[in-house]
């Protein structure tokens, strides 16, 4: 089936009427559907399929002569909450076309080649990003992961015995076949368009982590409470997410609070507590360790101020990854005439998971017109989706011959 085909029929799972985006939460119907989707592609194409208690999925194609370790690709299927069509899938489906081309070649690998499915990249539901790949390298424990809730309050372990999956969290014998690994992803900004390419490598990724910001103050009428009286905790909160866009901006770098939680949100009353998320990324960890300094600090000087308190939680921290340095090169230099350009990510990956484990691991990007990433409005040209399935089916055969 083609690249086109496949793309129109995973187009409709989990896409919301209203807004046109995607909401694939791990565990959850919509990407249940896309797993099954996705092994129903994989078993049509008579590949292997091997799975984890984790729920990430790999399968295997190993024509006669294809032994050992093998090459893996594929990312995730699972998406932000009202997020884009591409981020993940674009990778998935990129990997079953990319075997068919090599298969229409008559292409035989002299090593297997696998496509993987790895669970909650996101971390749009558990609040964990790369929770599969986490899980199944060791960066993150089992004994961590159970205590993962939901927002609804739902543990892990529920949601994947509720989805029909009986959890057994941690490493698994999934990654003994890898030899390597090369996640295709669209590019979350524009550095391809003003290179005018629409393909890249990515050499880097950038240190980020996710903070949770508690805010407490005093619940109070906001009729009657005097203005001086009050010890606000949205205020503190107001002050801290300016504070943090002021740092970053001035510093080069990247802070966001995206999600929020107010208690009790309501209109009429001053909040008790405000709890925030902030997702912070720079260049380099010396980088992200000061920003996140000086923005506590302004937090808690403001906290001062307004009578209330503020506490700071790293939910997750991931150091940089630098990619495969041979990889990177062998793989942009396969294009005849001219090379891929080798470009750095600030968005985190599976594939960097992968490669701080020791994984060799390279990615490849496919260009993005807007720039836009986690939102309905992201969008790749079919033309340059087709030239990723190219790219990776090219590497692949480098890969595996
Ligand atoms: O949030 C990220 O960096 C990624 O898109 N998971
Ligand atoms: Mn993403
Ligand atoms: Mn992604």
């Amino acid at each position: 089936m083609s690249f086109e085909q496949m793309w129109r029929e995973l187009a409709t799972v989990g896409r919301s009427a209203k807004s046109g985006g995607y909401f694939r939460q791990p565990f959850s119907s919509a990407e249940r559907e896309c797993a099954v989707w996705f092994e129903e592609e994989c078993a049509r194409r008579s590949l292997d399929i091997t799975r984890d208690g984790n729920g990430n999925v790999i399968a295997w194609w190993r024509p006669a002569g294809a032994t050992g370790r093998g090459v893996l690709t594929g990312s995730h299927l699972d998406s932000v909450l009202d997020g884009g069509a591409y981020d993940g899938p674009l990778g998935v489906v990129s990997a079953l076309a990319a075997v068919e081309v090599l298969q229409g070649r008559g292409f035989t690998p002299s090593k297997p080649i696998g496509i993987g499915s790895f669970v909650e990249e996101e971390g749009s539901r558990f609040g964990l990003a790369c929770l599969g790949s986490r899980l199944l390298t060791g960066a993150t424990s089992a004994s961590a992961a159970c205590e993962l809730k939901d927002r609804d309050g739902v543990g892990l372990l529920d949601a994947m015995s509720d989805a029909g999956i009986e959890p057994d969290l941690g490493p698994s014998d999934l990654l003994d076949q890898v030899d390597c690994f090369v996640e295709l992803h669209v590019e979350q900004g524009r550095d391809l368009v003003d290179r005018g390419v629409p393909v890249g490598v990515a050499d880097m990724i950038w240190p980020h982590g996710r903070y949770r910001f508690d805010f407490t103050g005093e619940a109070n009428h906001a009729g009657t409470t005097r203005m001086e009286d009050r010890r606000d905790p949205m205020l503190t909160y107001a002050m801290t997410a300016l504070v943090a866009n002021e740092q970053a901006r001035r510093s080069g770098q990247r802070a966001t609070f995206g999600r929020v939680d107010v208690q009790p949100n309501g209109t009429n009353a001053v909040p008790s507590r405000v709890t925030a998320w902030l997702d912070a990324r720079a260049e380099s960890s010396e980088h992200l360790e000061s920003m996140l300094a000086e923005i506590e600090r302004l937090a808690e000087e403001r906290s001062g101020s307004d009578g209330t308190a503020v506490q700071v939680t790293a939910e997750s921290v991931s150091s940089a990854v630098h990619f495969d340095r041979d990889l990177a090169h062998r793989i942009a230099a396969q294009e005849p005439g001219e090379r891929w350009p080798i470009i750095a990510t600030m968005a985190g990956h599976d594939a960097g998971v992968l490669c701080a484990a020791g994984v060799p691991t390279a990615m490849l990007f496919v260009r993005n017109p807007t720039g836009v990433s986690h939102s309905p409005e992201e969008f790749a040209e079919m033309g340059d989706c087709l030239a990723g399935v190219d790219a990776l089916a090219d590497t692949l055969e480098r890969l595996s011959g």
